[in-house]
């Protein structure tokens, strides 16, 4: 795959940006021919700065729940900007969407409106203490919650004070869930539980009954709040928050990324007993009231509500997945694909540092399929069924070379992880 424009930028780039790009959308810590700029997206589609086409399994690293460029999303939101965006004061589509979240979302009874899945997670910590008058949060070590100091995975940075009453479990594990609450004794604030487990670099796993139920419980024993992050997940699981499938119903829910298509907008949804301390806490942001990007949530939540998308990405992320597992045992690989089918998880089964699961991924990039090789990917309503037969038929090839090339390949270096079995 020729990068010549890419390789020019990331010259550039590296001049006038840290490191030359930061965060997840940096590349430098996957396969060494992935492409770090894009030109261009349009339904399952992108083509990156050198003109290569790819089916893109990240969907933006979740945002794009229809597809890049959805014309009924984007028309309401471009109408809404030509009418007024970032004013004043929030539009009347505040209240419409409030409304219309509340309706969908069954624990919830208000809606508040922030950017990024980090105001979300961090209102939520925030409405906890609020609530409570307390400081100590339990999570699952591991579980992702956002960049802010608070939740921030890395130690560069950050205070120890930042990050301190923090009690860690092991996500599906009572027992220590138990011990953690126990730990964080009368300082309580919130139990913070992720949809799932769909930590990086690990097997993925749903969350068992008695782990949800048990969350429940020691939130109302101790009068904590209980906090479900659907960041990531928010309708890819369900049209609710995905714990009312175990009839678990959360305090304070956090949504973001797909809610709105890709437009900037994300949420904190709350039950009626967490109403008064959310009303309490000051939380604002110079763009949280702009009004595009409400309408285009509004006419994401129809096409949620009023389309077949969850069963077609379940149905397609299905087929994908038993294509490939197919495929990888036609060439003596064993594949360990976790998570929801439509956030999928592929990794390679005897792999310590990954170097199967980079190679393979390099070719299914090198034939035009953008996967991740230890990030949960995400499928979107715009594939079709043509769009998994292209995948798999990349697949075919990137398993093949993979056979070829597996007995004469050298450490990874590039693998950031931890060390696994
Ligand atoms: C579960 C979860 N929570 C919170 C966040 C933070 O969202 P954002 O990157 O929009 O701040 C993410 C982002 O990936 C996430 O996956």
């Amino acid at each position: 795959m020729s990068q010549p424009v890419d390789r020019a930028l990331r010259t550039r780039a590296a001049r006038v940006i840290p490191g030359g790009m930061y965060g997840h959308q940096a590349v430098g810590a996957l396969p060494e021919g992935y492409p770090q700029f894009f030109t261009r997206a349009e339904g399952p589609w992108l083509w990156d700065t050198d003109g290569n086409l790819l089916l893109d399994l990240m969907c933006a690293y979740g945002p794009q729940l229809f597809g890049y460029g959805n014309a009924d999303i984007d028309r309401a939101y471009v109408e809404q900007m030509h009418v007024g965006d970032a004013m004043t004061g929030p539009s009347p589509l505040i209240v419409d969407l409030a409304e219309t979240m509340v309706a969908m979302v069954s624990h919830a009874d208000w809606a508040m409106f922030c950017k990024n899945g980090s105001d979300a997670t961090t209102m939520a910590l925030m409405v906890a203490r609020s609530h409570t008058g307390r400081n100590a949060i339990v999570r699952a070590a591991g579980a992702y919650h956002g960049s802010q100091p608070w939740s921030n995975p890395r130690p560069r940075g950050i205070s120890p004070t930042d990050q301190a009453g923090q009690h860690l479990c092991t996500y599906n594990d009572v027992a220590s869930l138990e011990a953690a609450v126990k730990a964080a004794g009368n300082d309580l604030a919130a139990i913070f539980a992720s949809p799932y487990r769909q930590d990086v670099f690990n097997d993925q796993s749903a969350p068992s009954l008695a782990y949800a139920r048990r969350a429940r419980q020691l939130a109302d024993e101790t009068g904590a709040l209980l906090v479900v992050d659907e960041v990531r997940t928010g309708f890819r699981i369900a049209r609710d928050c995905s714990w009312s499938l175990l009839k678990v119903a959360p305090d304070l829910s956090c949504w973001g990324k797909a809610i709105a298509n890709g437009h900037p907008i994300s949420a904190l949804m709350g039950s009626e007993k967490a109403r008064g301390a959310a009303e309490k806490i000051y939380a604002t942001g110079s763009y949280w009231f702009a009004a595009a990007a409400m309408a285009a949530s509004l006419a994401t939540l129809n096409l949620i509500r009023s389309t077949d998308y969850l069963e077609r990405i379940t149905r397609l992320g299905d087929g994908l997945r038993t294509g490939l597992n197919a495929q990888a045992a036609a060439q003596g690989f064993t594949l360990r694909q976790t998570g929801p089918a439509q956030m999928p998880l592929i990794l390679f089964d005897n792999d310590p540092d990954m170097r199967l699961g980079y190679f393979w991924s390099e070719r299914m990039v090198a034939h035009g399929v953008y996967v991740h090789p230890w990030h949960n990917m995400f499928l979107s309503a715009a594939m079709t069924d043509a769009n998994i037969d292209f995948a798999l038929d990349a697949a075919q090839q990137a398993f093949a070379e993979l056979a070829e090339a597996a007995p004469k390949l050298g450490p990874n270096t590039r693998y950031p992880g931890p060390k696994r079995a």
